[in-house]
């Protein structure tokens, strides 16, 4: 069995890549992985580059997946890579977790999983099948506040849930759909790259991950009303989905175009006692509402959290972290299922996590193409 440092791979994340960063520093963060080399660009030369600026060993940096899996699998196996993380556009991430967990690899994957459910199912198979491990990056899940969010859930602090509400609201697009040679430039609004949703695809998708860990429900039905703003536009840039779960209503408002915004994500849960509250953009404060108590501020670090929100926590109170320290501890979970160390249940999303979401996808632009029906997960 392999011991030490875990040797990580990397497909995308290359120069000037946005989310990249987040996973080399997420590796590193508790020193239980160590990068060897990947394929970090669509342009070979440039990942090559790229590399040398991480001074990695020019022989590990290939020009495609296949080639990573052909020449990894050829070194001695305490050299070789055990895991590759693949932080490519949205089209590549299936064709190459299936291609690493047929050629022996675990696989870190970036969301949404898929461009389908039927490639989300063939995924979801596969990893039974080679019994290698899955993590998808759903990064708000490593917060300790949404780790706490979550146990505070679990152990009835609020009672039973009556109304949940979602809200991931961005302003980048706004400059970029309304001009036609702008919208061109930009893979997330590419049905080819993207897949068949834009908006609900990329972070509606998170908001919709996040309602079901915190709750540790599932949502069961959804009704969507989504925003293509321009007739020549294919994919939703803004939309609104109405959600059931059980007994609890509610709802998840997702935006690119919402004007100003940087990356307001916020989850309100109603109980039947009380409520909890987390933005992303205050990541270290939970509140807690109840109707007879005054509200009460949570933070981080402090002994009267979970042992799932202490585990997520490096520094003392008072020390922010934030999306690399949340990142980071998806890493580190799949780190200890990589070693066969017990692994608590939340530590790091899932295979299946990720086939919930394609479905999820699916049936809220299936909703708004139906005009606007209630539809089943
Ligand atoms: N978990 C999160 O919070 C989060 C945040 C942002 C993005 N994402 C996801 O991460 C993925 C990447 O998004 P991004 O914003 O970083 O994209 P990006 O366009 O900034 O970077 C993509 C990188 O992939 C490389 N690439 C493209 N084709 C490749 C190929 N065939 N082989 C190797 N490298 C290739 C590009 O050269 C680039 O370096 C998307 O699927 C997105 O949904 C997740």
């Amino acid at each position: 069995m392999a011991t030490g440092r875990i040797k990580l791979g990397m497909l995308g994340g290359g120069e000037g890549a946005f989310i990249g960063i987040a996973h080399r520093i997420a590796a590193y963060m508790g020193e239980k992985y160590e990068l060897v080399g990947g394929a970090f660009d669509v342009d070979y030369q440039r990942g090559m580059a790229f590399a040398e600026t991480l001074e990695l060993n020019q022989s590990r940096v290939y020009p495609d997946v296949q080639s990573l899996i052909e020449k990894e699998n050829e070194l001695p196996a305490d050299q070789r890579m055990e895991v590759v993380s693949i932080v490519t556009p949205n089209f590549l991430h299936f064709p190459m977790a299936k291609s690493l967990l047929e050629g022996g690899f675990h696989v870190i994957c970036e969301k949404p999983m898929t461009m389908t459910v039927a490639e989300a199912e063939e995924l979801d198979h596969l990893v039974s099948q080679t019994g290698k491990q899955f993590c998808l990056t759903h990064t708000y899940t490593g917060y300790p506040m949404v780790r706490q969010m979550k146990s505070m859930i679990a152990s009835g602090q609020i009672g039973e849930i009556q109304r949940v509400d979602v809200q991931y609201y961005q302003g980048w697009i706004n400059p970029v759909i309304h001009d036609t040679e702008k919208r061109k430039s930009v893979w997330r609004l590419d049905p080819a790259k993207s897949g068949i949703s834009c908006c609900m695809g990329d972070i509606g998708l998170h908001a919709f991950n996040l309602a079901e860990y915190v709750t540790g429900s599932e949502i069961d039905q959804v009704l969507a009303d989504l925003n293509y703003l321009y007739d020549d536009n294919t994919l939703d840039v803004d939309g609104t989905v109405l959600i059931r779960m059980g007994q609890a209503k509610g709802v998840i408002r997702s935006s690119q175009i919402a004007t100003g915004e940087e990356n307001n994500l916020t989850i309100q849960v109603y109980g039947k006692t009380g409520a909890l509250k987390w933005q992303q953009e205050q990541p270290t404060v939970l509140t807690w509402l109840t109707e007879d108590q005054p509200a009460q501020i949570l933070k981080p670090g402090n002994s009267y959290n979970s042992k799932l929100a202490m585990d997520s926590t490096k520094m003392a109170p008072g020390h922010p972290e934030g999306i690399f320290d949340a990142m980071g501890n998806l890493y580190l979970g799949l780190a200890k299922a990589i070693r066969n160390l017990p692994v608590q249940s939340g530590e790091y999303p899932t295979v299946t996590d990720g086939l919930r979401g394609m479905k999820f996808i699916e049936k809220v632009v299936l909703s708004h193409r139906e005009d606007n029906i209630w539809i089943t997960i």
